[in-house]
């Protein structure tokens, strides 16, 4: 099979990739490991950057985001009970909306099968080979048989266990990361939310965050330890302690979703060798304070759209070669903003320690500094694309 860009993973990634890419009548083809019924039912993230709205309005993929999604112009951070609001509106004139991944991830295979886009679903990338050539070739079995895809580049968009980022020789980047301490413990629940904006808490029994999906549907996460069990948790537990952490009354509806994430902060240096090109979560991952992961993989495809379209319209390879330099310089932006985020909200060290009176001590200038108030929204809100040029 031959095509122009071949690109590994069905996530958010690999589809905007692919719909940037058709919009300019530029071809290719994605191949999945897993059923598209399994990626449209994965439960993740849930809070999308204004800029990651303005790319789907762009693709014309946001009609049902705009319909169901929820606009949310700032977030409370509580710290044992005292709450500041952190006005996103006021200090960047943006918002953030509410609509779940998996979602996302539905109206981008929707309109890829609309725009005739080929997905394989099912098809597992074994091999990329020839990266330093021009003819790169994606080896990869589909229904039990080899197959190959002849293209001009790759898009790895594989996720964090994938194959682009093992392709990459071993001298070509430096690599970082911090594994935390605790876990996020989330739940979706027939609850109608009792809150109406996000609330970030810190409690001395640990962190946790309320969200939500719809008007009747509440995403809530605590704080647990990195060898705990869902097990562990009946829904009365759970419900008993979000109330605590949160210090407001919840609608304990039924719990139809329950699931443990580890929390790390990893990345690379570069995200790009010969014609293979790394996005999203292949490259970096963030914890989740912050809400940042899909919208940093919105944000490498915009830089890796901009490449390949420039490359196939005028010849010129610039902005290709500055891929990973212009994407670097956010992700560590963001890496910054989500574990500062993290330090600020969890619970890390006994109450009383020089630590976590320093914490305290952040949270208390949050409540008489705008200007700190201020470096909140602007790094929840996301800085506009091109910023990182
Ligand atoms: P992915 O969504 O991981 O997509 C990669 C795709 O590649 C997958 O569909 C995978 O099946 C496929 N693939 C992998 N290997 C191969 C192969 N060899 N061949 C073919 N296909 C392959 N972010 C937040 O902002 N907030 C959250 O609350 C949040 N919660 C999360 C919870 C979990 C459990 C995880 C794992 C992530 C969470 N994230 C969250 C991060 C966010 O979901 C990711 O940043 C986002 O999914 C990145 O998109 P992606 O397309 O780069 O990667
Ligand atoms: C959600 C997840 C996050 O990590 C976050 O910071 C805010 C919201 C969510 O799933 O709704």
């Amino acid at each position: 099979m031959k095509t122009k860009v071949g690109i590994i993973g069905a996530g958010p990634s690999g589809l905007t990739l692919a719909l940037l890419l058709q919009q300019k009548g530029i071809q290719s083809v994605i191949i999945e490991n897993r059923s598209r019924e399994y990626v449209e039912n994965r439960v993740r993230a849930g809070l999308l950057e204004h800029n990651t709205v303005e790319v789907f309005d762009g693709l014309q993929v946001s009609e049902r985001l705009h319909k169901e999604g929820l606009v949310h112009h700032g977030c409370y951070i509580n710290y044992n009970g005292v709450s500041q609001r952190i006005d996103f509106e006021k200090y960047t004139q943006k918002q953030v909306t509410i609509y779940g991944q998996q979602e996302v991830v539905k109206d981008l295979i929707n309109a890829c099968e609309a725009r005739q886009i080929p997905i394989i679903f099912e098809a597992e990338a074994k091999e990329i080979r020839n990266v330093e050539s021009e003819n790169p070739e994606i080896h990869f079995t589909h229904l039990g048989e080899e197959k190959v895809i002849y293209c001009d580049f790759v898009g790895g968009c594989d996720g964090f266990h994938g194959l682009a980022r093992k392709t990459l020789p071993k001298n070509s980047y430096n690599e970082y990361k911090i594994e935390y301490p605790f876990s996020w413990l989330g739940i979706l629940a027939y609850s109608v939310p009792t809150y109406d904006e996000l609330i970030y808490a810190y409690h001395s029994n640990g962190f946790a965050l309320a969200s939500l999906r719809s008007e009747k549907v509440s995403r809530l996460y605590l704080q647990v330890d990195n060898n705990d069990n869902v097990e562990n948790w009946s829904d009365e537990k759970i419900w008993n302690e979000l109330e605590l952490r949160l210090g407001i009354t919840l609608d304990k509806g039924e719990v139809f979703e329950k699931s443990i994430t580890p929390m790390r902060s990893f990345m690379i240096d570069n995200m790009q060798f010969g014609r293979l090109f790394l996005a999203g979560d292949s490259a970096h991952i963030v914890p989740p304070t912050g809400a940042k992961g899909l919208n940093l993989a919105v944000a490498d495809i915009h830089n890796l759209a901009q490449g390949l379209i420039e490359f196939y319209e005028s010849g010129s390879q610039e902005n290709l070669e500055n891929y990973s330099k212009k994407c670097v310089a956010r992700v560590w932006r963001v890496q910054d903003f989500s574990n500062f985020m993290t330090y600020l909200c969890h619970k890390q060290a006994a109450e009383g320690s020089f630590e976590s009176l320093l914490q305290k001590s952040k949270f208390d200038y949050l409540t008489i500094s705008e200007a700190y108030q201020k470096t909140i929204a602007e790094n929840y809100v996301g800085f506009p694309l091109d910023t990182f040029a």
